[in-house]
């Protein structure tokens, strides 16, 4: 019996890590926020639907260790207090995933897109990481440790995915992770991306007009599975923990292989 219980102990990788996951409410954020709490991490779940956010919390699996806050990633005031919720409520901040995001409107013609629409995916997937990076150093860097997380995706890396907007304020975050890896090294704080292909969730199933069987037919590199919200949250539970203690400025991508071919000029059949 004993030795049942250290096994399961030692299988914990967060235990006692303090973790503020935006868009903690649904899709990937909420896979995220259940496997962290499996793994003994204090999960703060900072969303804009309440009680989405709320039920989450309460069906965690240590649910006694969670919390929700409201919070709009656009507004400084409001991330400066889910971060500071997060610190008041268990003593510090150890992981921060910015994975807010939205597609905002699905145009693909420059010349149609109205600068209102690009601002607004710029501010919630852009500035709403900003804003979250900002506020988590401030914590961090007198504690000298930390890890920030960001969800970017594959419209980080390459171009013809998605809107102007979106595929703009991907590519920004990475970049953005690059120039805090660079500077909170400094401190001892990993900064990293996760860069999913189409996951099935909400977001993905409203901008394609798909559900999980029409996602499911999506074209992928990688044939015999399908990338679902808990492969992101593996790669994240990784990066914030301790097994990925020297890993820092690395955007580590889970497309099965979608960005590194252009299948029109791939010698490879693709019967196989
Ligand atoms: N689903 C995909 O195919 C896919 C692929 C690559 C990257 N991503 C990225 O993954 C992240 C999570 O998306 P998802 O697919 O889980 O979608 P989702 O819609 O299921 O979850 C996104 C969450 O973010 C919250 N949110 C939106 N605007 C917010 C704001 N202003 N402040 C706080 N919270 C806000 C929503 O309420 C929601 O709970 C996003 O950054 C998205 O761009 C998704």
């Amino acid at each position: 019996m004993a030795s049942v219980s250290l096994v399961s102990a030692a299988a914990r990788r967060l235990e006692g890590k303090v973790t503020l996951i935006t868009g903690g409410a649904s899709g990937i954020g909420e896979a995220t926020a259940r496997l962290f709490s499996k793994h003994g991490a204090e999960v703060v779940i900072a969303d804009v639907q309440d009680d989405l956010g709320y039920s989450v919390c309460k069906d965690l699996e240590s649910s006694s260790s969670a919390c929700y806050v409201h919070c709009d990633v656009t507004k400084e005031n409001e991330v400066e207090n889910a971060v500071n919720t997060a610190v008041s409520k268990y003593g510090k901040l150890d992981i921060m995933f910015n994975n807010a995001g939205i597609t905002g409107v699905n145009k693909t013609n420059i010349v149609e897109t109205k600068k209102s629409e690009f601002e607004e995916v710029i501010s919630v997937n852009l500035v709403g990481v900003f804003l979250g990076t900002k506020h988590a150093a401030r914590v961090m860097i007198p504690a000298r440790r930390g890890s920030i997380i960001t969800t970017a995706s594959i419209c980080g890396s390459i171009g013809g995915v998605a809107s102007h907007g979106y595929t703009s304020s991907k590519h920004a975050v990475v970049g953005l992770m690059r120039n805090t890896a660079v500077e909170l090294g400094a401190f001892g704080i990993r900064v990293n991306c996760v860069s999913p292909y189409v996951v099935a969730t909400p977001l993905a199933k409203n901008v394609l007009k798909l559900d999980d069987e029409g996602l499911r037919g999506i074209y992928s590199n990688l044939k015999g599975t399908d990338l679902v919200p808990k492969d992101v949250a593996e790669a994240a539970l990784y990066l914030g923990s301790d097994e990925s203690k020297y890993v820092s400025g690395h955007n580590l991508v889970i497309d099965g292989g979608f960005t590194v071919v252009n299948p029109g000029l791939c010698v490879f059949g693709q019967s196989v």
